[in-house]
């Protein structure tokens, strides 16, 4: 497990940022000022360092001098407002890894942390480090118990062990993604690289230099050599995430890497080697797509030795308490709450709705009702609000009325409700939410920043 230390003066987010982490499995130590960070800098190793820019009894660059004394040097993350990011600025020309804008959720903090880490992870080999997210896909992380889960479980189980193509298959949410870092986080390959690609993120052409690189003067612009997602994943598992919206060309150059452990970069003419298992996913009917010829039979069946086919949520009974629980604890840990439990109606309402997002979208409701509630059990009341519905009239004129409940509401609540909703609607696209909104995109990302409303696929820089 990494060792990670927390430097800011703001003992309550020390302790809420150390209660988080520590939950998902990592070691942290807290300093509030300069002289604690130098200590524990001078009597522990670590493997990250984030520290506020502006540290009580002392500089960013002195602190970042004791950082790299230590062999191999931590990450370091630096947290910065707005009025000392020149300083932060400074602090990454000096070698740390990135800078985290304050405020942020502690959640947020998390995804820099992992994406800080992994980095690091690819830079050296040699650093055993993806043990330490093995606890991410660890079975305690992914909850249930009903007998289908169960199931998914002994499959992974044994898939763990060899070097069989998966494929796994399942609506928008159920957990594919987590699925496969198990499968991989519990095999022989776990001190490999897990290389994740989302084939239906890029148009063909950037999806296959992304798979397998391309050398220098392969087309305008590739003024270097890069290495693709292939050859990285090499010594360990390559997840290709919605498979089906490759191309046929694509499939092409996959089936060969599978058929043959080889490939060549986009304009070169080396063969390069690299040992990967593929795991893929899809919620798209991939027979179907062959009957139309749109994926080629033989990549199917290549892919296809091991299927695991994860059911919806509603089909998992009562493992949506479980899951309930999970996330209440995950979220109020977060935003500096202590929310004990969830009304018994507020829980009825939870099992009786039918989850088209599944996970995810339980997992984003669950997280908005914890921001709303004011108290420490969360009620009808609040999901009531996420769950909001245009009312439909009787005689559908006033189709576009939202009605006040008798005991009032909380205007900004809503607001943010619904604007959480034309995000969800528009896959976090903003400028679309904007649209379903009726406001300027502008207007839209003020609010955004406002209600503290972030995304993980506003991050990923692609
Ligand atoms: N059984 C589970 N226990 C806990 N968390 C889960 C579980 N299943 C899914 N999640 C969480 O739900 C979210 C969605 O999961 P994931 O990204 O793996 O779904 P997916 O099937 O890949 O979705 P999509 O098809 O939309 O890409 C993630 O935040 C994941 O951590
Ligand atoms: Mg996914």
């Amino acid at each position: 497990m990494p060792d990670l230390l927390f430097v800011d003066s703001d003992e309550n987010l020390c302790t809420d940022v150390c209660s988080y982490f520590r939950s998902t499995g990592m070691r942290v130590e807290y300093a509030l000022d300069f002289d604690a960070a130098a200590t524990l800098l001078r009597d522990q190793r670590f493997d990250l360092v984030i520290t506020d820019v502006a540290i009580a009894g002392g500089g960013i660059l002195d602190l970042m001098r004791r950082v790299r004394r230590q062999e191999p040097p931590p990450v370091v993350l630096i947290n910065s407002e707005v009025d000392t990011v020149d300083e932060a600025v400074r602090a990454v020309k000096e070698g740390a890894f990135g800078i985290v804008r304050k405020p942020f959720t502690i959640p947020e903090l998390m995804f820099h942390t992992k994406r800080a880490l992994d980095q690091r992870g690819r830079g050296q080999r040699s650093f055993a480090q993806t043990e330490r997210f093995t606890n991410v896909y660890q079975p305690t992380n992914f909850i249930g118990e009903c007998p289908e889960i169960k199931q998914v479980f002994d499959i992974v189980a044994r898939v763990a062990r060899t070097r069989s193509s998966v494929i796994i298959t399942g609506e928008t949410g159920t957990g594919k993604e987590l699925i496969a870092g198990s499968i991989h986080y519990n095999s022989e390959r776990s001190r490999g690289p897990f290389v994740r690609v989302n084939c239906a993120a890029l148009p063909e052409t950037l999806l296959e230099s992304e798979l397998f690189g391309y050398e220098r003067g392969a087309f305008t612009g590739a003024d270097r050599m890069r290495i693709g997602r292939f050859e990285q994943a090499d010594g360990g598992t390559i997840f290709l995430d919605e498979v089906a919206d490759m191309s046929l060309y694509t499939q092409a150059k996959v089936l060969r890497v599978l058929q043959e452990r080889e490939f060549e970069r986009v304009g070169g003419n080396d063969t390069i080697k690299s040992d990967v298992r593929i795991i893929s996913a899809t919620n798209k009917d991939l027979l179907q797509l062959m009957e139309e010829g749109k994926f080629r039979e033989d990549l199917y069946y290549r892919l296809n030795v091991v299927t695991i086919d994860l059911p919806p949520l509603r089909d998992r009974g009562h493992d949506i308490q479980l899951l309930v629980q999970f996330f209440v604890r995950k979220y109020s840990l977060a935003v500096h709450r202590r929310i004990r439990s969830m009304h018994r109606e507020a829980m009825d309402m939870l099992t009786r709705y039918h989850w088209p997002g599944n996970i995810r979208e339980l997992e984003n409701t669950i997280e908005r009702a914890v921001l709303m509630t004011e108290g420490d059990v969360i009620t009808a009341r609040e999901l009531r609000l996420l769950f909001a519905r245009r009312p439909r009239a009787a005689d559908g004129n006033e189709d576009d009325q939202i009605t006040l409940p008798p005991e009032g509401v909380k205007l900004e609540e809503v607001e943010k409700s619904l604007i959480m909703q034309a995000l969800e609607k528009s896959n976090w696209v903003q400028k679309d939410a904007a649209t379903l909104l009726n406001v300027s995109g502008r207007v839209l990302n003020y609010k955004i920043k406002r209600f503290g409303i972030t995304h993980s696929s506003w991050r990923q820089n692609r």
